[in-house]
């Protein structure tokens, strides 16, 4: 029997590789930097089933040109880098991965939280340059973490995890979402209008999905209502905040700090006035990266591609409709 083809575009860990391997004839794109557009249009012609990453262009040509393709499996919970709705209009489903993420990206948007307010790059790079000469009493003053008020856009699964983490450090939680959340009352948080957790918070963590509505989100108008101590943490998509207007709010003191594991563009260009700021952290969009995490991401766009060549319905699909139900 033949098997179908597939084409995976980048080196996944093994695990999940294994089993597409032993179901699939895999074309597998060995570089380190995403395929260019056009081979990944040119393998999509002839693939069955695709396993895309976050940095893959998945469009409506791409997919208009692709007659065989049965299958989009996205190793990552973020799918805005694919025409849903095209991929819909051609019965296609398109899986992703939820849920397995969540602890490990809220550890990271924790971590950044905690060395943003108490100045770590900083401090790092203050002794390993040979400044350290005594103890000093005005040394790298940062921000308590405890007792803060922290502001959460966007209570899904990995704000309610920041939440979590939040209250153990004694700190007020506020959020805003689409709706209020009854886990989210359970943990103690509080529900406002956006621009009262942005005027309210010390700490404002993004984990909203990237969709028009949230596209810069975080604009100047939205700095203008911070505190000047604030500190904003981005752990969801680099196109929640305006580039230009972030780099105006941290160079004038509009906020105090940020730090960032998403940028827009992605990955930053060196020439990025951002890259020149003390007072701004960024750290290469590693918020699920950790072992475990990775691996089990891995095995679950397996789980969806094969699902998907099988013709059964996926574990995880982003566009359910596609089975013929909202
Ligand atoms: C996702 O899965 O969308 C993450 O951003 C990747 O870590």
């Amino acid at each position: 029997m033949t098997q179908p083809n597939v084409f995976v575009t980048r080196r996944i860990p093994d695990q999940g590789l294994a089993m597409i391997r032993q179901a699939c004839a895999v074309t597998l794109w060995e570089d380190e930097l995403p395929p260019p557009y056009n081979v990944l249009r040119a393998e999509a012609a002839r693939a069955d089933g695709l396993l895309t990453l976050l940095s893959d262009r998945v469009d409506a040509p791409l997919l208009e040109s692709a007659p065989r393709l049965k299958v989009v499996s996205q190793m990552a919970v973020g799918f805005d880098n694919i025409d849903l709705a095209a991929a819909t209009a051609r019965g296609i489903p398109v899986g992703h991965t939820p849920g397995v993420l969540t602890e490990t990206t809220a550890d990271l948007a924790f971590a950044l939280l905690m060395a943003a307010a108490r100045r770590l790059p900083e401090a790092e790079r203050f002794v390993h340059a040979g400044k350290w000469r005594t103890w000093g009493p005005m040394l790298l003053l940062g921000q308590d973490i405890h007792g803060a008020t922290l502001g959460i856009v966007g209570m899904g699964r990995i704000g309610l995890a920041v939440a979590r983490r939040a209250q153990g450090f004694g700190m007020r939680i506020i959020y805003y979402s689409r709706r209020e959340s009854d886990e989210a009352r359970a943990l103690g948080a509080e529900y406002l209008p956006l621009d009262e957790v942005f005027a309210q918070a010390d700490f404002i963590s993004l984990h909203t999905p990237l969709t028009p509505e949230t596209y810069h989100l975080i604009d100047d108008r939205a700095f203008a209502l911070m505190k000047p101590t604030a500190i904003l943490i981005n752990t969801a998509r680099g196109g929640v905040i305006d580039p230009d207007a972030l780099y105006r709010a941290l160079s004038t003191g509009k906020i105090a700090a940020a730090a960032l594991d998403v940028t827009e563009p992605e990955p930053i260009p060196p020439d990025s006035p951002l890259l020149t700021l003390d007072n701004c952290l960024i750290v290469p969009h590693i918020g699920s990266a950790s072992v475990a995490t990775r691996t089990r991401i891995a095995v679950m766009a397996a789980e969806n591609l094969l699902a998907g060549l099988r013709g059964e319905r996926l574990p995880h699909c982003a566009n359910p409709q596609v089975y013929g139900q909202e």
